[in-house]
């Protein structure tokens, strides 16, 4: 796997996906730079043998020497957290449009062999049918989904004008050890720390007509890899579990794996978001993708890790300005 290259540079490998990547190259012998700039990573639990190169992928500059040397680049860093693309869209813009820019120009420079991008599948919008494949429309509806689409765009004229050779992945939505409680707005963790904490889990939308697709962390590194060593150059995929939950069945697979019944507070007046987002992973199954930990596992993985009242999460689910949210 990835024999063709021996040094890789991952952006924003210090947060949440980045660490599991950085890890997963290590595992396979690969010499790892880690570039971050620590606003939502810590340095604390980059793994052991990674060099942590402090920068921001806003500074051309320090992206350009962090480059050096890198033959696969795989660009993760990013504000992650939609509501503060809402709240603060010119720092998301900068940090995932303008930022995206800088990584691509130095990944020129250095010659680079491979580049990855991580969007979201937030670049489709609302979804207009069910599963969404690669095909669906791309109209994000926050600055988030904006600025992640901009990201490709770029990704895609950065190999056809100089020869970068780039793959995109759309993770859906993304859970596991290690995400930062403050600024993680997936349900699976959030819905935990509250139960764990014998609060009510807040159920943003309606709990039954919404649906994710929420796949593992380690099965989500699993796609990465696998684009990066054969998927088509200008090539998209999705990354998902394939399998629809509504937050009803989450609530549920909760309760289940903690043995004790979770208590719910609907706040159904947020409709903006209420859909089914699922994704259709049959473009990358052909490359040996197989999502590998259920729900329920990662569930009950992730709920003995945080133990027993674990940090609560921090910030709300908004989708325009004015809105509440969560408290
Ligand atoms: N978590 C999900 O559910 C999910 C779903 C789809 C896509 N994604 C994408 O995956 C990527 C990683 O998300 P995550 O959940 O691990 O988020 P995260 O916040 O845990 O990780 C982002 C990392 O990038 C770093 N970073 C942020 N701005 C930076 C900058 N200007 N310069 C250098 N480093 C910077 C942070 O310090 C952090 O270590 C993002 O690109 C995100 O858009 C995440």
């Amino acid at each position: 796997m990835l024999d063709s290259y021996a040094n890789v540079l991952v952006t924003g490998g210090a947060g949440f996906i980045g660490r599991h990547l950085a890890r997963a190259l290590l595992s396979l012998g690969k010499g790892v730079t880690v570039l971050d700039n620590l606003s939502t990573g810590s340095q604390g639990e980059l793994p052991e043998g990674a060099t942590l190169v402090r920068g921001d992928i806003r500074n051309p500059k320090e992206m350009s020497k962090a480059a050096l040397g890198a033959e696969l680049v795989f660009h993760v860093a990013a504000n992650a957290n939609g509501t503060i693309s809402v709240q603060d869209p010119r720092f998301d813009f900068e940090t995932n449009a303008l930022g995206t820019f800088n990584v691509l120009d130095a990944a020129r420079k250095a010659d680079v062999k491979r580049f990855v991008y991580v969007s979201s599948a937030s670049v489709y919008g609302r979804p207009e049918r069910f599963p969404m494949d690669e095909q669906h429309p791309t109209r994000p509806f926050i600055p988030y989904g904006a600025s992640k689409l901009t990201g490709e765009f770029q990704c895609l004229s950065f190999q056809e004008t100089y020869g970068l050779p780039g793959v995109i992945a759309r993770p859906f939505c993304v859970y596991g050890s290690g995400e930062n409680p403050r600024m993680a707005l997936v349900e699976v963790s959030r819905y935990l720390r509250w139960h764990l904490n014998h609060r009510p889990i807040q159920v943003v939308g309606h709990i039954d007509r919404k649906t994710r697709d929420f796949v593992h962390v380690e099965d989500v590194i699993q796609g990465l890899l696998l684009l990066a060593d054969r998927a088509g150059d200008g090539e998209v995929f999705n990354i998902g579990s394939g399998e629809e939950v509504s937050m009803r069945q989450l609530t549920e697979v909760i309760g289940s794996v903690t043995s004790r019944e979770a208590t719910v507070r609907e706040i159904s007046d947020i409709t903006e978001d209420t859909y089914r987002l699922v994704a259709d992973i049959s473009k990358i199954a052909p490359l040996g993708y197989s999502p590998r930990v259920s729900l329920v596992d990662g569930v009950g993985r992730l709920s003995a890790e945080l133990g027993e009242r674990p940090e609560l999460p921090r910030g709300a689910t908004i989708f325009s300005r004015g809105q509440e949210g969560e408290n």
